[in-house]
């Protein structure tokens, strides 16, 4: 039985206290919903530590947007993966597609953020996704299968059995176009193909989440699919409500 996960990506928004309040109305109404469901916030930055104190009980975890591709040192402005799992983070999302086209991430930047990762025992949640272009012109397997094998398949057995992937197509990130059910199980089912080339029986442990404009009345139908294990949430997670309604989209 693979993870069944809903996390939250808050980007940059929030203010400290904002972010301590959602936090705690999350956790307020975390009960809703089944316990099989594994709810992940990830804050700003700035507020991991305050929003660490709010679900210290909780089991509502945490993650980082970010990490640096470096241990420590003179790297002005970046965040090192000891210092987030330090404050709590079990998780951290890497190659967003948002960090791969305005801080021009590539995959040689994300096998270093990986490593870094895994070196501070955090999860990665790997983003992977095409754009609407390469959608278009019939590429996103082409464009996903690169993407994993570029980074993913680069990781050891053991540090593979700790990893998420995260299907955003760039297309419907934000735009409220969403990917059909349909469209989400296709590439889902693929990508989990490609991970069993390399991993073998081990892709099928891996949890694959869907994400781009997911929302309560959409998640039920894209979770009920075989190979979509949950959702990353961006807009929707800002909203308590909505973020637990997209948990309650669990049924199997
Ligand atoms: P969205 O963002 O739900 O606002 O489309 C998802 C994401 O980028 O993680």
């Amino acid at each position: 039985m693979r993870k069944k996960i809903v996390a939250g990506n808050w980007k940059m928004n929030t203010l400290p206290a904002e972010g301590v309040e959602l936090a705690q109305n999350i956790e307020a109404g975390r009960n809703e919903v089944c316990e099989c469901v594994n709810f992940i916030v990830c804050p700003p930055f700035t507020h991991i530590a305050m929003v660490a104190q709010t679900l210290k009980d909780s089991t509502v975890e945490l993650g980082a947007q970010d990490c640096a591709t470096e241990a420590k040192g003179a790297y002005t402005g970046e965040v090192a993966a000891s210092m987030i799992a330090a404050l709590g983070c079990k998780y951290v999302i890497l190659g967003h597609s948002e960090r791969r086209q305005y801080y021009g991430e590539t995959s040689e930047t994300l096998n270093k953020k990986m490593a870094q990762a895994y070196a501070n025992g955090l999860t990665p949640i790997y983003c992977v996704g095409e754009n609407l272009e390469e959608r278009d012109a019939g590429n996103h397997f082409a464009v996903c299968k690169q993407q994993i094998e570029e980074v993913v398949f680069n990781l050891t057995e053991e540090q593979f059995k700790n990893l998420v992937i995260a299907y955003e197509p760039v297309w419907a990130i934000g735009t409220g176009k969403t990917a059909t059910a349909d469209q989400a199980q296709e590439i889902h089912a693929y990508i989990r193909q490609v991970l069993a080339e390399k991993f073998g029986a081990a892709a099928a442990e891996c949890p694959i989440l869907y994400g781009g404009s997911c929302k309560p009345s959409n998640a039920a139908e894209i979770f009920a699919k075989e190979d979509v294990d949950g959702g990353l949430i961006g807009g929707a997670a800002l909203k308590t409500e909505d973020f637990l309604a997209i948990g309650k989209g669990f049924s199997k």
